[in-house]
């Protein structure tokens, strides 16, 4: 399976910080956010990577990242020229995708919770869609589904007015392999953009849309606004200071899938410094327990 991580898009909400930054570049506490999506990827076991960018930004992107040698992955790039949708990285990403399914995951979702990468690995079907929904207070800035009697998914609605239920769909989603040419026949929306939405809604005509409802035990976490970011950066702050372990480290989750070895994190470690996140991976190395 491969992964996108889909970083375009002008981070309007948070502007000004955003007017010369990507805003998946901002730190959310201490590690870029694009650490939290990619380390999503890699918990799913998926290693190889394209992240897609606005053409500006790319070059800041493949500077923090590289080829992923460093993550034990390899991370492609391309660009997305504007912002015309979440269903128009399939298309750029589909000399990438080839034969295989793929894993997306929008740039600006956190998440966090036990056995979420034993559950990722886990639920994906060989075919088909499967999306991730998590219940939320005010579902209106999100894809909303809608459930029948017996759970099965009726409907998605991008953004609705009036609240038709509490499901929020995250910006997690698996697609087999027929999704770049279902992204191509997609009509734009109102606001001419291709939404990831009229994908779903194909598969889930075809009866081939799945569903895992996210437990109140995971964190599903929005950086779209300047409240939301600080939210996001402040749990990660209390969680990092309560266990003394860090939320989507790359390294280390290379390093636990033994995608690195003790001497590669060790050389990783000593290429970012003195600071405390490269003495936190360096404290990894020899530490007996496995969390
Ligand atoms: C996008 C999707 C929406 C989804 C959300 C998750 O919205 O269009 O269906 O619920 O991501 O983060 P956006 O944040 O681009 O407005």
């Amino acid at each position: 399976m491969k992964g996108i991580v889909l970083a375009g898009g002008t981070g309007s909400r948070l502007w000004p910080s955003t007017k010369v930054i990507s805003k998946q570049l901002l730190p959310v506490y201490d590690k870029p956010m694009i650490y939290y999506p990619l380390t999503t990827l890699m918990l799913a076991g998926v290693r190889e990577i394209l992240v897609i960018t606005t053409p500006q930004d790319q070059n800041s992107f493949a500077d923090l990242l590289g080829d992923g040698s460093q993550f034990g992955v390899s991370i492609q790039y391309a660009v997305q020229p504007k912002p015309e949708g979440l269903a128009q990285a399939f298309i750029i990403a589909e000399d990438f995708v080839g034969d295989s399914s793929c894993l997306m995951i929008l740039g600006d979702n956190i998440f966090h919770g036990s056995g979420l990468g034993h559950q990722l690995r886990h639920t994906l079907p060989n075919s088909g869609a499967h999306i991730f929904t998590y219940v939320v207070a005010d579902p209106s800035q999100y894809g909303v589904l809608s459930l029948n009697i017996d759970g099965d998914p009726i409907s998605i609605i991008e953004k609705p007015k009036n609240s038709i239920s509490r499901l929020a769909v995250t910006g997690l989603y698996f697609f087999d392999n027929r999704v770049a040419q279902i992204a191509k026949q997609v009509v734009p929306s109102p606001r001419g953009e291709l939404e990831i939405t009229s994908i779903l809604d194909v598969y889930l005509k075809k009866k081939e849309l799945t569903i895992t409802q996210l437990t109140r035990g995971t964190a599903w976490l929005d950086t779209g606004n300047p409240k939301f970011l600080h939210d996001a950066a402040t749990y990660v702050r209390v969680i990092e200071e309560r266990t003394g372990m860090k939320i989507a480290c790359p390294e280390e989750i290379a390093w636990r899938n033994e995608w690195l070895t003790d001497l590669e994190l060790a050389n990783r470690s000593k290429t970012l410094g003195n600071n405390e996140y490269s003495n936190y991976l360096k404290d990894l190395i020899g530490s007996v327990q496995n969390f």
